[in-house]
């Protein structure tokens, strides 16, 4: 009955919303990894997690989700890879902290890799036949950037460039360079909820003036705006008069308009929230059908902006989306509910999303 196929009309003014089974049935879940994550790409870290030559991170891509092992590195050739980290002999992990390595060597018996993932050496191998091969490689795996972002994707259905060209060419000229990661501020937020019920919650403020009253006061609700992409949704916070906004160059596209924040949602789930302080990028793990986690990860430009307009209060703001979203997770569960339908004006996001995520797991 789970496998039952689910469609999302395009036009919005019919359409109904995602089946509620999509938020609470395990096996939709299970059908997500390969379907969803899997093909999509998926935020793993900035640049700075690998800054010099030599440099190695390990890390697990969408723990619950994927729970793939990988590692960036950096080779002496300035080149950033996203590596397995399975060795290739037996499927030990290789590298089991962050650090500076010349190479990778697994420490099970020995086997080595070149920081580009190429099979070096193996003791006790001579006598192998058809030995080294290509399969004895780790693994890599495609990495992209979006400014100092890496992405990964294992099977990607998409380009990255198609997922984020447009996003890319609206937020060129800010000062990027200058990010520095605040991990002092950083937060991982449990929420009990399905994934998709986050990211719906997230690409629309219709719930502004209802759910977050403090946010309410420094945005224009009217003025509010949603652009979609083919795999992107971009919504602008338009300040109210007063509360603080980007200054932008006479030729950026938004001159003129009070932008208090971009933000910016890479399907599936990858938010990036970029303020006149700098960024706020918001990574949503999901852990089970009903549980996940979200991470705000903060990424300053200008430390003085910080307390000020849509960008400041984030964690009163989260605290709120989250309790919403938990209490749509125990709404989504009645035997009583299945669909509901949207509003053309205020949930053209919610819509995007939910038709991706229907071809996706449908495909
Ligand atoms: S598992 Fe890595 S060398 Fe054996
Ligand atoms: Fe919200």
């Amino acid at each position: 009955m789970s496998e039952r196929p689910f469609g999302i009309d395009p036009d919005i003014r019919t359409a109904a919303t995602l089946p509620a089974r999509v938020y609470s049935d395990p096996a939709l879940f299970e059908l997500q990894r390969e379907r969803v994550f899997a093909r999509t790409w998926q935020y793993a870290g900035h640049d700075d997690l690998v800054r010099v030559a030599g440099q190695v991170f390990p890390f697990t891509l969408l723990p619950g989700g994927l729970d793939e092992p990988l590692v960036l590195t950096r080779d002496g050739d300035d080149q950033i890879h996203c590596l397995s980290n399975v060795c290739t002999h037996r499927g030990t992990l290789v590298v089991e902290g962050a650090g500076h390595l010349s190479q990778l060597r697994c420490r099970y018996h020995g086997r080595r890799f070149s920081l580009d993932g190429r099979f070096h050496s193996m003791p006790e191998f001579e006598e192998t036949k058809n030995f080294p091969s290509k399969a004895d490689d780790l693994p890599r795996v495609e990495l992209a950037r979006f400014e100092r972002f890496l992405m990964v994707a294992l099977a990607p259905a998409t380009a990255f460039d198609d997922v984020a060209a447009a996003m890319r060419a609206r937020v060129a000229g800010l000062p990027f360079a200058d990010l520095v990661y605040d991990e002092s501020a950083a937060r991982d937020y449990l929420v009990e909820a399905n994934w998709a019920l986050y990211v719906d919650n997230y690409l629309e403020g219709f719930h502004i003036p209802y759910v977050h009253s403090s946010l309410a006061t420094t945005l224009d609700y009217g003025a509010y705006a949603i652009e979609l992409e083919p795999y992107a949704v971009l919504q602008l916070g338009i300040a109210k008069p007063g509360e603080r906004s980007f200054a932008l160059p006479a030729e950026h596209r938004d001159a003129g308009r009070a932008i208090a924040a971009y933000y910016l949602w890479l399907f599936p789930t990858t938010m990036f929230n970029v303020y006149p302080w700098g960024m706020s990028v918001n990574v949503v793990t999901p852990l089970a059908v009903d549980r996940t986690r979200v991470s705000f990860l903060p990424f300053v430009w200008d430390e003085s902006a910080r307390g000020e307009g849509a960008g400041s209060g984030l964690d009163r703001v989260e605290r709120e989306d989250e309790a919403i979203v938990e209490a749509v997770q125990r709404g989504v569960r009645s035997r009583l509910y299945d669909r509901g339908r949207y509003s053309p004006t205020r949930e053209a996001g919610v819509h995007h999303f939910h038709r991706l995520l229907a071809e996706f797991m449908n495909a």
